[in-house]
């Protein structure tokens, strides 16, 4: 592996700093580890809870968690060693720690000792510029991916009998699967997914997708959904499938060369139920991109500084996982100011900020789709132009988008849309959200059922006539969103 022999170079050079921009903590442990085993040096570790421990040794020096501590223990121990600090980039904005610093470049420079930062950005003062070299460890290209998964079938072929049964269009979907994975993660998730069949097929994918799945929801910031095929059946909202369909193309690299910069994303309004989750799985599958959500909700969490780091962790995944398509559900939820009480409101605008400075300034592709049923509460730097492509509104459906959702919903369950009464139904139901049309569908059903009947037009319509919807309960919001809606979002 180049990245090995590279650092390596690195670690024997007169650099004494060795700033490693990376996504992946574990790859960069691991290669420090194989590095200070083949030169033979000891590979000690610091991280700000821990402190400085020789790695395999058990116990880390006593008292040495305040970097400038560790840093000092640095000053005292001689032997030659790598020394990797994990949380240090945070203190290089602190005049002593960088004083520290400066003074461990001369020893360092001499011996085969070198101190390795590792993070996904590393911002240095001037003063260190010098005495440090650069690296960057990106996530793997398809192409090592490809290289990668072609030596664990070799790997694995010298003690076990490997059948390979997969065409090249089906390998490459199978590397593109590994896509947003650390090599190790691909290298482990592909010889699980191996060794359990002692095959390479198609269905292997299945194994890695679950693995990939797995790993983000480990954090629990982000839901993962796998790219599917063919567009669900959506009643109505043509205005934004047109949307969609034009831009279908926007993420391949042909666009990009065309000079088509990538969509941004979208924010759905709308009334409760009306198909605004929905709409955002049916745009990752159309554009068969994978789907991660976002609550805001759940980023939140007791400790101090813990929600702002959930955030951070969950925009760096979606980023990973880029050409993606992120839904933010409710983001209203999330980021409206005014939580029970001052620090609470603190904390959200803070959190919302940082959304913003995100939204504004991401490069990767990442297509966000905010859904909010609330539009007061938004705060209006997040609609200002810029930061998403288009604000749709979803109204209740009209009565010609009713029939279609009706009949979507009769499909879905293998009824034959035909044999009911389509125009009737959309005409008594009028005001009805497609949640609230599916909900009659499937009560009616049940009703069917236990007569021992089926289904039929007239049993849906007692559905419907017994129902009390949401524009009725709910009259005064639906009406304020529509006028909030009317002359700025487009109807979707
Ligand atoms: N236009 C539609 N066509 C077909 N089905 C629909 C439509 N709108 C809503 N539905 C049905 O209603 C269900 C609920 O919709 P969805 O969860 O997307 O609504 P929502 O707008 O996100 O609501 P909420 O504001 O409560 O989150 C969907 O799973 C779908 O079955
Ligand atoms: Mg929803």
């Amino acid at each position: 592996m180049e990245v090995l022999k590279d650092l390596e170079l690195l670690v024997l050079s007169r650099y004494s700093i060795i700033a490693v921009e990376t996504y992946e903590e574990e790859r960069i442990e691991e290669i420090l580890r194989r590095i200070a085993a083949k030169l033979g040096i000891p590979l000690f570790m610091w991280t700000v809870t821990r402190g400085l421990e020789r790695v395999g040794a058990g116990n880390p020096i006593y008292d040495s968690q305040h970097p400038l501590k560790a840093l000092g223990n640095l000053a005292a121990i001689p032997d030659e060693g790598i020394y990797l600090f994990k949380d240090l980039h945070r203190y290089l904005g602190e005049a002593d720690v960088v004083r520290r610093l400066q003074d461990l470049a001369r020893p360092f420079a001499k011996d085969r000792r070198a101190l390795v930062l590792a993070a996904p950005q590393i911002t240095l003062p001037p003063e260190l510029e010098k005495i440090t070299a650069f690296f960057r460890l990106d996530l793997p290209t398809e192409h090592e991916l490809k290289i990668l998964a072609k030596n664990v079938v070799k790997n694995l072929s010298q003690s076990h009998k490997i059948k390979v049964a997969l065409s090249s269009d089906e390998f490459d979907r199978l590397v593109e699967g590994m896509k947003g994975l650390t090599l190790f993660e691909a290298e482990r998730a592909l010889t699980k997914a191996v060794i359990e069949d002692l095959a390479l097929t198609l269905k292997d994918l299945d194994s890695i997708l679950e693995t990939k799945r797995a790993l983000l929801e480990k954090d629990g910031v982000l839901e993962y959904f796998p790219a599917e095929e063919g567009m669900g059946e959506i009643g109505g909202l043509e205005n934004l499938k047109r949307w969609l369909a034009k831009r279908k193309k926007a993420f391949t690299p042909e666009a990009k060369r065309f000079g088509i910069p990538a969509p941004k994303g979208i924010i759905l309004l709308g009334v409760q139920g009306c198909g605004k989750s929905m709409a955002a799985k049916a745009i990752a599958r159309e554009w068969g991109l994978p789907l991660l959500t976002m609550e805001p909700g759940r980023l939140y969490d007791k400790y101090v500084g813990e929600s702002d780091k959930n955030l951070e962790k969950a925009l760096t995944q979606a980023e990973r996982m880029a050409p993606c398509v992120l839904m933010i559900d409710e983001i209203e939820k999330g980021f409206a100011y005014g939580g029970s009480s001052e620090a609470d409101a603190g904390l959200s605008k803070r959190i919302f900020g940082r959304l913003l400075g995100w939204l504004q300034e991401r490069k990767t592709s990442v297509f966000v789709v905010a859904t909010c049923n609330q539009i007061e509460a938004l705060p209006p730097e997040l609609i200002r132009k810029g930061r998403f492509d288009e604000i749709f509104f979803i109204d209740l459906p009209r009565q010609d988008e009713r029939k279609e959702i009706f009949r979507a919903h009769l499909r879905k369950r293998k009824r034959e849309p035909a044999a009911f009464d389509l125009d009737g139904l959309a005409h008594a139901s009028e005001g009805f959200s497609g949640a609230e049309i599916e909900q009659a569908v499937v009560s009616a059903l049940y009703t069917a059922f236990a007569h021992g009947a089926d289904l039929d037009t007239p049993l849906v319509l007692d559905e419907i006539k017994a129902t009390r919807p949401l524009s009725v309960t709910r009259q005064e919001e639906v009406a304020a969103l529509r006028a909030w809606a009317s002359g700025r979002a487009v109807p979707a």
